[in-house]
């Protein structure tokens, strides 16, 4: 089982999140992936002026690291400007369950002073799936 550094994935989710476009929420929002080879893949939130268009970081890091092949996800990081432990959207946690069912996922503040530590499944029980 691989040795996950915990502080070093949620401070490399807090250096995603210095690159959140967030110019309408002003909640900039930054995730880091952890593959089972030790590649991270980072991602932040993206915005767009048709609100809908706009895309959580946690899903950016996922679609990123799969569409490079990199699969086997084994740890999760997110990280938002909050005092408390950020809370993924129920889109983001239907995505993890699917694309990284297996993934450690830590829940960072602000400044990593306070994380939680959760499976896909505890964040989305009883998710849908095919
Ligand atoms: N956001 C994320 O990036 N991840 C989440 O899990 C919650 C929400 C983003 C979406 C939007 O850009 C901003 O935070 C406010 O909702």
């Amino acid at each position: 089982m691989q040795k996950i550094d915990e502080k070093r994935l949620i401070s490399k989710a807090l250096a995603a999140m210095e690159n959140a476009y967030a110019p309408y929420s002003n909640f900039p929002v930054g995730a880091c992936a952890l593959t089972s080879d030790g590649e991270e893949i980072m991602g932040c939130n993206i915005e767009n002026a048709s609100y809908g268009l706009s895309m959580c970081a946690e899903r950016v890091a996922l679609f990123k690291a799969h569409s490079e092949g990199k699969k086997d996800i084994v740890a999760l990081a997110v990280a938002a400007k909050v005092d408390e432990p950020v809370s993924p959207c129920g889109a983001c946690r239907q995505v993890i369950l699917e694309l990284a069912p297996k993934a450690t996922v830590y829940l960072s503040n602000k400044d990593g002073s306070k994380v939680k530590k959760m499976t896909p499944e505890e964040l989305l029980p009883y998710g849908f799936t095919l």
